[in-house]
């Protein structure tokens, strides 16, 4: 394919010298001319291992240039890659300035070039950039009407994954390979450019596409600081964090593992906030500031709490909780969210009715039920035998849980509102009036 790559940095040159090694005929474009000289005389505008060669040669094999002309860059071109940087503003915001300005650029060239023998253009953004982007800026600049003659554009959204100092060796295995775009022709276009890579391609929506690269590099960033905070409270007790670690990451069960990044409701148990509060005490015991595991309690009530307002805010008085416990298939109560949330509606004024498959007073004996019944006998009153009981005069429903009995009593439901805590109801969502997410 012949290819435009727009911003000769980090992720331009990498791509623009990876894809001409691919046998891709492609130009780069920058605004700066010393990157463009660069290319030209067959060096890489930036140091990175390895692209310094495959610059040189793809410039050798006629497969590599550079402009300063975006005219002479898509004159024939199927594909532009749009690669330019997008810094932060002093609010943190994305400065999308120079994306904005690489569009309008391409745009304007395309007035005065002629279109490639389709007349079908694909432009992709490569960038970094927030969700909505490609729907409010990116789309937007092709519209149908603003195009000349005979010029056809698509849009899509393949974020890059590379890391500097590996950008190379990460270029040509990336984590995954993800294409988000409506348009048909430029999945395909995108589909072809990133067939040497031999993955699959995660075909998503655009702003999927974009949240995707936050997410990865926002947990990237967790992950150091998590290691650290827990290594500068763990060196105050004379304990090797680099050996914990080895084998924390040895557990891809628990730990290096899909399970607890499921977005949805809060944790609970009787583990996790109470060791996480040992912690805390461990680290302010000997003076170790952990701002993120200080945080994640507090971050932990905000997410209830935001439950608790958001059903306060529909007016609804009568509410049925699915599910009391802290997870399914357990009666265990302690620090359970479902029962906060039972709590503060009930603190609130809200009728209430909950049914557990478990915490269930038919089905309780002994100890847990004497506990039930003595410590928790303003909620252990609410409880009742059938979730149909629960769901009969339900305005507001709370699904915590997936007990079948509770996904077969939720269709005949009559509430206005039923809200999915875990997203674990599967294709039963579209049979449900009023279903909507918690934190999706
Ligand atoms: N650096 C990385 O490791 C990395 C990895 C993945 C994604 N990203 C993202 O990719 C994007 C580019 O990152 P980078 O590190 O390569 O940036 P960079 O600052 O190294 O390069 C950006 C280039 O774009 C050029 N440019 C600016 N406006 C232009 C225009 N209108 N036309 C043509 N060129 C223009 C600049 O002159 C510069 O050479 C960013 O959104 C970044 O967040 C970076």
């Amino acid at each position: 394919m012949k290819v435009a790559i727009f911003g000769l940095g980090y992720v331009g040159t990498v791509t623009a010298a990876g894809l001409a090694s691919q046998g891709h005929d492609v130009i780069g474009v920058d605004v700066e001319r010393s990157k463009v000289a660069a290319i030209n005389a067959g060096r890489s505008p930036v140091v990175e291992p390895g692209v310094d060669k495959m610059v040189a040669q793809a410039v050798c094999a006629g497969r590599l240039r550079a402009s300063t002309d975006v005219r002479d860059a898509i004159e024939g071109a199927e594909v532009s890659l749009v690669c330019v940087g997008t810094p932060s503003m002093p609010r943190g915001d994305t400065n999308l300035s120079y994306l904005a300005r690489a569009l309008e650029d391409l745009r304007e060239a395309m007035a005065v070039v002629e279109p490639p023998a389709s007349g079908f253009h694909s432009v992709v953004i490569r960038s970094t950039v927030p969700p909505g982007t490609g729907r409010s800026v990116v789309e937007p600049a092709f519209r149908a009407e603003l195009l000349p003659d005979g010029w056809s554009v698509g849009t899509a959204m393949c974020p890059e994954f590379l890391r500097e100092g590996i950008g190379v060796e990460d270029f040509f295995a990336p984590p995954f390979v993800v294409v988000g775009t409506d348009d048909p022709r430029t999945r395909e276009s995108c589909a072809n450019l990133f067939d040497f890579l031999d993955q699959e391609v995660h075909h998503v929506d655009v702003p999927t596409a974009e949240a995707l690269k936050y997410a990865c590099n926002a947990f990237h960033a967790v992950k150091v600081t998590f290691a650290n905070e827990v290594g500068r409270i763990f060196a105050q007790y004379g304990v090797d964090s680099r050996d914990v670690m080895q084998l924390f990451c040895e557990d891809h069960k628990l730990n290096i593992s899909p399970a607890y990044l499921r977005p949805g409701f809060a944790f609970g148990g009787s583990c996790l906030p109470k060791d996480l509060r040992a912690l805390q005490s461990m680290a302010r015991e000997r003076g170790v500031d952990v701002p993120l595991l200080s945080s994640t309690l507090v971050s932990n009530d905000i997410i209830v709490r935001a439950l608790v307002d958001r059903v306060l805010e529909t007016g609804y008085r009568r509410v049925a909780i699915l599910g009391l416990s802290f997870k399914m298939d357990t009666d265990d109560l302690r620090e359970s969210p479902n029962l906060e949330l039972a709590e503060r509606f009930i603190g609130k004024g809200l009728e209430v009715r909950i049914y557990d498959p478990i915490v269930n007073p038919a089905k309780l004996v002994g100890a847990n039920l004497e506990h039930l019944q003595s410590k928790l006998s303003h909620v252990s009153r609410l409880l009742v035998d059938e979730p149909e009981l629960a769901l009969e005069a339900a305005e507001v429903v709370i699904v915590a849980t997936s007990d079948p009995a509770c996904l077969a009593a939720l269709p005949g439901a009559h509430a206005q509102l039923v809200l999915d805590i875990n997203g674990r109801l599967g294709e039963q969502v579209e049979h449900i009036h009023g279903y909507e997410g918690v934190s999706w």
